[in-house]
């Protein structure tokens, strides 16, 4: 199964910069776009990308000249270097781009928009990829669609085709260790397209799971309810934030405890995944907790803001 010759990854931020990093790195894909509204936020994820690159080089895991060829097949696009409101999508046409990650903010509008940009700009024949952790693979097929304007219906040849192209691949943070990419077809997904999903996570050195697509997807169908369950245990007082994290690390083997891991993952993502699942599926089990909507209300995101249920 052919790999991409040009990948855009759209959205700097730590799932955005880890997928750019493996692509290069271990997939070898020749073109790496890394684009982002924010110029700082590249140039932060380029620094980063930098550090992780010297650390494989000091421990021998890479070469030198395996870590400088993977930063030079990277290539920044950043919001100023593109005109008018979608001129970032242009620039990615124009480079060629033959398969896309959508990596921006877990939010339906930001990601429809993109969706709607990205297919009236890119080739007809580009993968249109996800990395959503919740939201439905179909409904941003459906925003791809509505890109190619209102003379398109869904239900068209052309709209077929283009939903077609539409696909989610899910990586976990840090993409450059966990070792899975968890693959999506919406409805209308084409097996073409699901199998060059497949073959590029492969590529990245990930092992494939496939969920259908519901909100959260098997991951975080299973994994919110957990670090919700915890939320809800602390704002109890059912036990303090240090025990409950101790019981599920040295208890359960788990390598970060429930709270530290919403920290990591980011308290603002994992409320816009609650509130995906709650939606989705009007099931109570799924109600996210009052105490981190009002996390998130104070700026409390977590490690990436410096405070959440810790200090940073
Ligand atoms: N980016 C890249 N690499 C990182 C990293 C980061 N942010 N943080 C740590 N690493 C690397 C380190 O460089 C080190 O690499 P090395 O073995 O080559 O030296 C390796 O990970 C281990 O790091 P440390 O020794 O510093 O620390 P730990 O042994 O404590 O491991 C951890 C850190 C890998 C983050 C571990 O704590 C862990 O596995 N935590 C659970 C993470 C998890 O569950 N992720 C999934 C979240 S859910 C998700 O992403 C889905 C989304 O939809 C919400």
């Amino acid at each position: 199964m052919a790999l991409p010759r040009t990948l855009s990854v759209i959205g700097a931020g730590q799932m955005g910069v880890g997928i750019a990093l493996v692509a290069s790195l271990r997939a070898q894909i020749p073109k790496v776009l890394l684009y982002d509204r924010d110029p700082a936020q590249i140039t932060k994820g380029l620094a980063f990308m930098d550090k992780l690159l010297q650390k494989d080089v000091s421990k021998g895991k890479i070469s030198e000249e395996q870590a400088k060829a993977a930063k030079e097949r990277i290539i920044s696009v950043s919001h100023s270097s593109a005109t008018g409101e979608s001129g970032w999508a242009r620039e990615l046409g124009e480079r060629g781009t033959d398969m896309v990650v959508e990596a921006a903010s877990e939010r339906l509008s930001i990601k429809e928009n993109i969706f709607q940009a990205l297919t009236q700009n890119l080739s007809k024949d580009a993968v249109l990829a996800s990395n959503t952790s919740s939201i439905s693979i179909t409904k941003l097929a459906g925003a791809a669609v509505d890109g190619l304007g209102a003379s398109v219906s869904r239900a068209s040849e052309e709209g077929k085709a283009c939903a077609g192209r539409v696909v989610g691949v899910h990586f976990f943070n840090p993409v450059p260790v966990m070792k899975l990419c968890e693959v999506i077809p919406g409805l209308q997904t084409s097996d073409a397209t699901l199998e060059r999903a497949r073959a590029f996570a492969v590529a990245c050195g990930k092992e494939v799971t496939t969920s259908k697509d519901v909100p959260g997807f098997v991951s975080n169908a299973l994994l919110m309810p957990f670090l919700n369950e915890a939320i809800m245990c602390l704002e109890s007082g059912t036990a303090t934030r240090d025990d409950i994290d101790k019981t599920l690390r040295l208890g359960m083997g788990h390598p970060m405890g429930p709270l530290q891991l919403a920290d990591f993952i980011g308290l603002d993502t994992c409320l816009a995944i609650q509130e995906t699942l709650y939606d989705g599926t009007r099931d109570s089990k799924y109600r996210p907790s009052v105490l981190l909507g009002r996390m998130v209300d104070a700026g409390w995101l977590g490690k990436k803001s410096g405070k959440g249920f810790y200090d940073y």
